[in-house]
């Protein structure tokens, strides 16, 4: 029970690595705000988690939208008097170089990837400084440290949330505020499997994404979602007291070649 009597936001709980790190949270006993926009899949989480033995209250939000990030912490407060513990999951992948961005990528990954996170911590910040502690954990990418091909305006984006991830690090570590970023490398997601989820290509089935990755991680497979969350839990728990500033990185070794 590392998370006893911690509460959490955790935005972009419906799916993949947020809705692991939710679970995952529960069972470690924190009470838990979740949020999204596909409120069917966010609900069975909300569900999940209470089972679990946990307050649980998932908040319909699309965090490009200023009002409804206010609305998260709005509600984190008013049900649970404090938040100890903020994960900026929420995201979206895109792809594409420099020349063949759009200005309308561009500003959708923008908007998610980086404003939002900047946007959350704004809101959530002040609240922290109040309780004179807290711990903020954004999810960046291996891509926050090393570049790769045709994902110019995401890789853009996670290079962002590393150097905001520092520079918050610095600001509010007189304040008891930590603030670490988790790198995920290629970490299996439903979402992966959808139709077109990778620009130009159809369903992918897990047993060929698998495939694809053994020649290239070290490892010889993609991440699962809860060995994400569990990195998450490392920085977000009492076990990292003295870690801020830090970007996790969490690949099977990718970036180590
Ligand atoms: N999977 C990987 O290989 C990998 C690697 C490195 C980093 N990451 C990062 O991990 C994070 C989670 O992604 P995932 O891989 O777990 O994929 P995912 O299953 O697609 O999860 C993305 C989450 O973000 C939420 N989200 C997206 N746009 C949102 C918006 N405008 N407002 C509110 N919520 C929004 C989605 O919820 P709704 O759709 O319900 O709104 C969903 O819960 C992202 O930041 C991603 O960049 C993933």
């Amino acid at each position: 029970m590392k998370l006893k009597d911690k509460v959490a936001i955790i935005t972009g709980g419906t799916s993949g690595i947020g809705k692991a790190t939710a679970r995952l949270f529960a069972e470690e006993g924190a009470s838990l705000v979740i949020t999204g926009r596909r409120s069917d899949l966010g609900k069975t989480v909300e569900a999940e988690c209470k089972a679990k033995g946990v307050r649980c209250v998932f908040v319909e939000a699309d965090h490009t939208r200023a009002e409804d990030c206010q609305r998260v912490v709005d509600i984190a407060l008013a049900e649970f008097g404090r938040i100890d513990i903020l994960f900026n999951n929420a995201g979206i992948v895109t792809s594409g170089t420099a020349d063949t961005t759009s200005e309308e990528i561009w500003n959708d990954t923008l908007n998610i990837n980086v404003t939002a996170v900047w946007r959350m911590c704004k809101i959530v910040i002040p609240q922290m400084k109040k309780q004179g502690r807290g711990v903020i954990v954004n999810n960046g990418s291996d891509w926050s440290v090393v570049a790769g091909k045709n994902a110019f305006p995401y890789i853009m984006s996670k290079g962002a949330v590393g150097m905001m991830t520092k520079a918050m690090a610095i600001d509010y570590a007189r304040e008891g505020i930590r603030v670490n970023a988790v790198c995920p490398g290629d970490t299996f997601v439903d979402r992966w499997t959808e139709k077109g989820y990778f620009e130009g290509s159809g369903a992918v089935t897990k047993e060929e994404a698998m495939k694809e990755s053994s020649e290239y991680i070290p490892m010889g497979r993609f991440g699962k979602p809860e060995e994400i969350a569990s990195a998450v839990l490392f920085l977000a728990s009492g076990d990292s007291t003295f870690v801020t500033g830090h970007l996790l990185l969490v690949d099977g070794g990718n970036t180590a070649q």
